[in-house]
């Protein structure tokens, strides 16, 4: 990795911890949700959501102070899609982070409530920051909502476990992938370019920027899920045969899934071109996306 990429997102990375940490342990709630819901957030994780959120910032704006409860907002919500998505319902997988699944070490209930109380949590962070103005704070939840919600993440959860046992085509593939995790990402880049008061026309560009990241990103994922390294990664490798999950690899092979993303990452550059941002972080972040290992 570059050393200023390197040096970017560790420190976004250390932000972010140290504040998602201090804006839960300061509440009173109960204790074993608390817990719980603390366990999953400082499990760890790449925080590349929020990174995204405050890259896409710095690409046009500055007092990154604007963005940042938008940033811990996308992060918890994250995390509850993940307690939810690991759950024996769903991907029933005992591994996450590093560590043993939210629902392994507390009971499936407490599970189900943590994710329950960290994204509507996220939602109260928004509204209650006074370093937005009213109108930044109403647009923000109403992306938040829309990309999380039924026409995004949650939409692409069902999709995906519709597509389970069943063949897919290329285009049902990039579709399902486009809900399920581009939503959100998309969330983080435009919030964040949004905050930092970028134009009309760059919002449009960062939005086709944002789609290609998106299938990077899961491209890679499902990548990941057949040669990644299970200590590297965190979380068992294997899993998407197991529940005959429908992914790049399965549809192209390996080499077809690593060709498509090339050419997913051709056209994400262009996008960020066309949005002016092609010297900003976002940049670099496009080629990390694409080579992760975890
Ligand atoms: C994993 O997301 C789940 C998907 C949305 C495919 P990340 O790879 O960003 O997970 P963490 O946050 O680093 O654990
Ligand atoms: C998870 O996708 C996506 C969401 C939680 C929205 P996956 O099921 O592919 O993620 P991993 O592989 O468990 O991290
Ligand atoms: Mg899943
Ligand atoms: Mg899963
Ligand atoms: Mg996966």
């Amino acid at each position: 990795m570059q050393e200023n990429l390197k040096t970017y997102i560790d420190k976004y990375k250390q932000i972010i911890s140290d504040k998602l940490s201090s804006s839960l342990h300061g509440l009173s709630i109960p204790g074993r949700l608390k817990e719980s819901m603390v366990y999953s957030v400082e499990a760890g994780g790449k925080k590349l959501r929020p990174i995204l959120l405050i890259a896409s910032f710095d690409a046009y704006g500055n007092d990154v102070n604007k963005a940042i409860s938008a940033a811990l907002a996308v992060e918890m919500i994250h995390t509850y899609s993940l307690i939810h998505d690991d759950l024996p319902a769903m991907d029933n997988d005992d591994f996450r982070r590093g560590k043993p699944t939210n629902h392994k070490v507390f009971d499936e209930a407490t599970a189900i409530l943590a994710g329950d109380a960290l994204l509507t949590y996220s939602f109260e962070l928004i509204a209650t920051d006074t370093n937005l103005k009213p109108k930044q704070s109403v647009d923000l939840i109403t992306m938040l909502a829309k990309s999380s919600g039924p026409k995004g993440m949650v939409g692409g959860q069902i999709l995906d476990m519709e597509a389970e046992q069943h063949p897919v085509t290329l285009k049902e593939l990039e579709h399902i992938h486009t809900l399920k995790t581009g939503e959100l990402l998309q969330f983080a880049i435009y919030a964040g370019a949004y905050l930092g008061d970028a134009t009309e026309e760059q919002l449009e560009h960062l939005k086709e920027f944002a789609y290609y990241l998106g299938l990077i990103f899961q491209v890679q994922d499902d990548i990941l899920d057949v040669t990644g390294d299970p200590d590297i990664l965190g979380k068992p490798v294997g899993s998407d045969e197991g529940n005959e999950k429908s992914t790049y690899p399965k549809l192209l092979g390996i080499d077809g899934a690593i060709e498509q993303k090339k050419s997913y990452v051709q056209k994400a550059k262009d996008a960020l071109t066309k949005a002016n941002a092609q010297s900003s972080i976002l940049m670099d972040l496009t080629d990390y996306f694409s080579h992760r290992d975890h």
